[in-house]
């Protein structure tokens, strides 16, 4: 898919006052930190579309971007970051889960998780959550340019082997580097196909 335009809409932590069109949107989420912004830009073709920083914690609303101004790109906070204070982490979940649940233009989330590391237990949690409530979604494992190519595929299967624990089927993946661009064409493509149809 060719992106045209990329547009911030608006960034709120209420879910009744996000954007009112039905349009099909794609949302961003996972641990503070994991690239959720940088991801956004790299889609985009945009520098500092979505906000990024090293010190995790930076997105702390919900954004909306308009795609060729026919669908959204959200941007969410990230989770299970310790320096947040507790009561902040409290309000974070609270309007996470009211847009998971309530968003109905929601069509999938992607959940980010870092190539480099083990599957995480709050990343689980939060898949098996999803499932729960019927929420689509895929999975992306980010900042592959920073494992090397032998590494990469070893820690991808010994991710994929321990989904299987949970779940029936490996949920649909990426594999993605927002500094490389790798993985943009698979996931603009997965999206311009659901869009389509
Ligand atoms: P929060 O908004 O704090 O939840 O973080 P986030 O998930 O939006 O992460 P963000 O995109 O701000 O990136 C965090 C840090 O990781 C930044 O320093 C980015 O430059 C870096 N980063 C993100 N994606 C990649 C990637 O694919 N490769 C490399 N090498 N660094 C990346
Ligand atoms: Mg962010």
């Amino acid at each position: 898919m060719k992106i045209s335009s990329a547009e911030f809409v608006i960034s709120n932590s209420d879910v009744a006052k996000c954007p009112k069109e039905k349009l099909p949107e794609y949302a961003f989420i996972g641990r503070s930190n994991v690239g959720k912004s940088s991801l956004i830009n790299m889609l985009t073709n945009r520098k500092s579309l979505a906000k990024t920083s090293g010190r995790p914690g930076k997105t702390q609303l919900i954004n909306h971007f308009i795609i060729n101004k026919t669908w959204f790109l959200v941007d969410l906070p990230g989770y299970g970051y310790a320096r947040v204070s507790k009561s902040a982490k409290k309000v974070f979940q609270k309007f996470i889960t009211a847009y998971f649940s309530k968003r109905t233009q929601l069509v999938s989330a992607f959940v980010l998780v870092d190539c480099r590391h083990e599957p995480q237990k709050i990343d689980l949690e939060f898949m098996q959550w999803l499932g729960e409530n019927q929420i689509p979604f895929s999975i992306i494992f980010t900042k592959a340019d920073k494992l090397s190519k032998n590494k990469l595929p070893v820690q991808i299967n010994n991710y994929i082997q321990t989904m299987l624990q949970y779940w029936e089927e490996m949920p649909n993946y990426f594999i993605t580097s927002s500094s490389s661009g790798m993985g943009k064409d698979e996931v603009l493509n997965y999206i311009e196909d659901i869009n389509n149809q």
